[in-house]
């Protein structure tokens, strides 16, 4: 295969790349809003990786985020390039012509290095980039290269097949110190960050759950919305084959079903008056699980369930899982929360009369 044509282009605004923890990109997100004022943040696809586009120089931008007391922001690397490849050995010609093409060289009397992060599958590897982009600018032994303490960092971040460089001083690349853990008062840690996503979608939407009625958690390892649950109602039946944290496990009120949601014996575990579900499973599954339990659930009973983005098909993920579950349950409501990061929030209730189920 030859070098395929190129289809990069120059940022008309820049755009930094901000690095988090994984289950920490709604945190992040909110502190690079606080920060940056009018940029446009988004969550990319692959997790703990956000993009911030700048209504302000970047400069100014780093400027701010350098001196701000952060939480979760790890790296920020300023990008002004950004071009879609594949993953054959040919597109490493393409990325050093794009560079070449869209890049300000480095000044040839400091020293250079070029840094790739790549996520995803390619045949080529890190290296390979690193050789073919630094190629387009090292003539001559000019700029010498330093791996340790380069004066200037090309910045290739891969996320598949979208490429962004940035040509970077490195006095400017911005590493901040994590301080996550700190977040949490002694006790007050959340079993998960899942535990957070149950708690706004009750808070926000109002949700009512029933003080003395139980509830059933499908997907309930590591036992947040479990813990969250099993504080306002009389007693919870978790259900997952992992582990729950212990802080769940020895509560009184719940009990483990250490089984997968397919491998439930309905007439063994009674009926209930709530229904969440938070598994990692397509949502289209995951939503005829919802139906077929759904006779477990008293008529009107309240359900929740994230609809997982398995793909980067969101809409069609949620146009699929919401025809499903509309068999079974009404007043159905999708809200992306703070706390969703690659899913979104449906909360409904169950049909008075279910077709084709008998009712309990
Ligand atoms: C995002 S985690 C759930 C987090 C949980 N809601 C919490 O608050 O800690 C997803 C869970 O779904 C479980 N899971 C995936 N497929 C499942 C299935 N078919 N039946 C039951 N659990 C399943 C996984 O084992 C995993 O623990």
């Amino acid at each position: 295969m030859s070098a395929p044509k190129i289809r990069a282009t120059k940022l008309d605004r820049p755009i930094l790349i901000v690095t988090c923890p994984r289950g920490w990109e709604a945190e992040a997100r909110q502190e690079l809003r606080r920060l940056l004022p009018g940029a446009t943040v988004q969550s990319l696809y692959i997790g703990g990786n956000i993009l911030a586009q700048l209504t302000v120089p970047v400069e100014e931008a780093l400027g701010a985020i350098r001196e701000a007391e952060t939480v979760v922001l790890a790296h920020i690397t300023p990008v002004t390039m950004r071009m879609q490849i594949g993953g054959e050995r040919a597109w490493l010609d393409t990325m050093r012509e794009a560079a070449a093409l869209h890049l300000a060289p480095p000044d040839p009397d400091r020293t250079f290095m070029v840094a790739v992060h790549r996520r995803g599958h390619h045949e080529f590897g890190s290296e390979d980039v690193i050789l073919a982009v630094a190629d387009a600018f090292i003539h001559g032994g000019k700029p010498s290269v330093d791996l340790t303490n380069p004066e200037q960092v090309l910045s290739v971040e891969i996320y598949q097949d979208v490429v962004f460089m940035g040509m970077n001083d490195a006095r400017e690349l911005v590493c901040k110190e994590l301080k996550r853990m700190r977040c949490w008062a002694p006790g007050e840690r959340p079993v998960s960050r899942a535990e957070l996503k149950l708690r706004e979608a009750i808070e926000e939407l109002e949700l009512e759950l029933p003080e003395g009625g139980r509830a059933l958690d499908l997907g309930a390892a590591p036992g947040g919305w479990s813990r969250e649950l099993a504080g306002r109602m009389a007693e919870v039946v978790a259900v997952d084959p992992a582990d729950l944290d212990e802080r769940v496990s020895g509560l009184p009120n719940v009990t483990h079903l250490r089984c997968r949601t397919e491998q439930l014996d309905p007439e063994e575990i009674g009926r209930f008056d709530v229904l969440t579900n938070d598994m990692n499973l397509d949502p289209e599954r995951s939503a005829k699980l919802m139906c077929e339990l759904s006779r477990l659930l008293r008529p009107g009973g309240l359900a929740v369930m994230t609809i997982k983005f398995v793909t980067r098909h969101r809409r069609r993920h949620v146009a699929e899982a919401t025809s499903v579950l509309e068999r079974c349950y009404e007043e159905m409501r999708v809200s992306h929360m703070p706390h969703n990061a690659k899913e979104t929030t449906a909360v409904m209730r169950r049909r008075p009369a279910v077709s084709g189920l008998p009712d309990g």
